[in-house]
């Protein structure tokens, strides 16, 4: 049986780990060609990621996305994006947390950037992806001026390196009042 390291009834985030060696990932993210190829989640009207920068590493095929966009969340199968050969170095981080969640599929893979004084403002995502799969975050770059917070006063505030599950059907938000980015790898599995 797969494990959660989240309860039903407890929080809606929790640490799993901490040291993991995000330097060679975070160093092909420096190509600022990898970021903002797919616009969907930072562009659309009143979305809450405006101030987010991202990069679609795995999800469901762009030509299904663009064909019903509305829909996009629908039930699917995920596929590698091509961005994935110009970031080999996530790879080996995605096959830690499917290790570590102990799961046995794979759904989309995103990384996402707040800028210094940026935020990503409180939302639910909705719809089968999020709702289907457990949500493993890896922290690329962070620290604790910045906050992964939830309506119910729980937050976290990941350093760079640590690990934690959440569960993004309550209310949450981002905030950095930091002068770094805040970027993380969103690794969805079940
Ligand atoms: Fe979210």
């Amino acid at each position: 049986m797969p494990r959660s390291f989240l309860r039903p009834d407890g929080p809606p985030i929790a640490l799993i780990a901490k040291g993991w060696d995000v330097t060679e990932l975070a160093g092909q993210l420096h190509n600022p060609g990898v970021w903002n190829r797919h616009k969907l989640r930072t562009q659309a009207y009143q979305t809450p990621h405006k101030s987010s920068s991202d990069i679609w590493v795995r999800f469901r095929p762009w030509d299904e996305v663009l064909a019903d966009q509305a829909h996009c969340c629908d039930e699917h199968v995920s596929e590698w994006y091509p961005v994935v050969r110009d970031i080999p170095a996530v790879i080996p981080l995605i096959d830690q947390a499917v290790e570590i969640a102990e799961a046995e599929t794979l759904g989309g893979v995103l990384i996402t950037k707040v800028p210094p004084g940026g935020h990503i403002a409180p939302h639910v995502d909705r719809g089968w992806h999020p709702e289907h799969y457990r949500k493993i975050a890896i922290q690329i770059a962070g620290n604790n001026k910045q906050a992964f917070c939830f309506e119910n006063g729980t937050e976290l505030r990941p350093e760079t390196g640590d690990v934690y599950e959440f569960r993004n059907q309550q209310i949450h938000w981002v905030t950095n009042d930091s002068r770094e980015d805040r970027v993380t790898l969103i690794v969805c599995v079940r």
